[in-house]
């Protein structure tokens, strides 16, 4: 399935030399943690945790760009990954689902997405929704599910919204791998701990515009000039050599009950996460007009939305949600615009 209406390669191009910080990248730019996004967002990039850790030896920089995709702080391909090698063997097949889960874990996956579309570096990036030490928060209470989850738990709701899956059984080797892999990014973390670069992307709640007020004009604006050259102008992705993003809308992109289905959720992540030649360079207004855009468009129905939240405290973002917005706020005036 071919993007009909994509951006010619030579606009890439001319993008990459307008900016030359972010396509001078290389793994050594990934190196330098203190600067760009990361200091902006009120993280101290070069500090150190209590347990003397910094994000700058644990998690690839925010500023990396599009030719870090492939950087790892944690090389799960490195000889003394394990002492057990079958246990070495897990934590590679979790990574390698990561990456690759058509392949990988084919029967549970019902897009063109990766988990390493989201998490990007296999989660091992600052500001790129990291999974590095998420292991040692679960259990974890939910308010979605007003319960407990486990990491399985969450595992499994990754697959059946963001993948628009179904969530394989907690003791499949699905699963258990990525459980291995992800456990593994978590290993010398104390259990219950939280470390502080988690649940950064987002958008501080003073700077939340409501819904209503977001304008799908300045959005696509700004979608076709900062983001299309790499997503094409059918959100469908391109293929850019070293990477290919996956749909951001459409019938194989995430579903409506997922977290990047929210518009001020997936604007924290367009925030601190893209465009990937310049992270961060986006401001809170600009982040929230292009998430607005991007969620504007149909994708897939969750079909249980309605059990989450049993407890009440619905998103105000979740514009799919009828029992929030009876009627999708911003799909009308997409129509309007002669978009879709
Ligand atoms: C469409 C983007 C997207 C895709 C694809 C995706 N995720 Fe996520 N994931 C998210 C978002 C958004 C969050 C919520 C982060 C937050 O709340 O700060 C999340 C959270 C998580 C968490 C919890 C992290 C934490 O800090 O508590 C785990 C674990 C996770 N995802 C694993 C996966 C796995 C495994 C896959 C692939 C099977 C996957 N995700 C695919 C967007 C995605
Ligand atoms: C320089 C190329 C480039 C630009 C420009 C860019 N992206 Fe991306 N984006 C990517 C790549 C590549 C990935 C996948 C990364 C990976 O798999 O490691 C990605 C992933 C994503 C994802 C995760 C889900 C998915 O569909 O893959 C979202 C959401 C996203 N980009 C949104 C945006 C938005 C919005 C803009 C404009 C503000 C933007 N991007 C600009 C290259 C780019």
């Amino acid at each position: 399935m071919r993007p009909t209406n994509n951006v010619p390669a030579g606009a890439l191009a001319a993008l990459c030399v307008a900016s030359v910080v972010g396509c001078s990248g290389g793994a050594g730019s990934s190196a330098d943690a203190g600067s760009g996004a990361g200091a902006d967002a009120g993280s101290a990039a070069g500090a150190v945790d209590t347990a003397g850790r910094s994000i700058a030896d644990l998690l690839v920089s925010a500023s990396a760009t599009l030719t870090d995709i492939g950087v790892l702080r944690l090389d799960p391909f490195a000889d003394d990954v394990h002492p057990d090698p079958r246990q070495a063997e897990m934590i590679r097949l979790g990574f390698r689902i990561s990456q690759d889960p058509q392949t990988y874990a084919a029967d549970f996956v019902g897009n063109d997405l990766t988990c390493g579309n989201c998490h990007l570096n296999a989660g091992q990036k600052d500001l790129a929704l990291p999974l590095v030490g998420a292991a040692a928060t679960f259990p974890q209470y939910r308010r979605r599910d007003d319960r407990l989850v486990s990491l399985e738990d969450r595992i499994g709701g990754c697959f059946k919204r963001s993948m628009n899956g179904t969530a394989p059984p907690h003791d499949h080797e699905v699963t258990m791998a990525l459980d291995a892999y992800i456990t593994w990014l978590a290993s010398g973390f104390s259990v219950g701990e939280r470390p502080a670069w988690l649940g950064r992307n987002a958008i501080a709640e003073e700077s939340h515009i409501p819904i209503e007020e977001l304008d799908l004009a300045r959005g696509r604006e700004l979608y076709e000039m900062q983001c299309a050259p790499c997503h094409g102008l059918d959100g469908q992705g391109i293929d850019v050599v070293v990477g290919k993003p996956g749909p951001l809308w459409g019938d194989r992109s995430w579903n409506d009950g997922a977290g990047a289905a929210r518009v001020w959720k997936l604007a924290g992540y367009i925030r601190w996460a893209m465009p990937l030649h310049a992270p961060g360079s986006l401001t809170d207004e600009e982040s929230q007009q292009i998430a607005a855009y991007v969620n504007a468009h149909d994708r897939p129905a969750y079909p249980d939305k309605a059990s989450d939240f049993p407890a009440g405290g619905r998103p105000m973002d979740a514009v799919y949600d009828t029992l929030v917005f009876p009627v999708h706020p911003l799909k009308a005036k997409l129509a309007v615009l002669g978009g879709g």
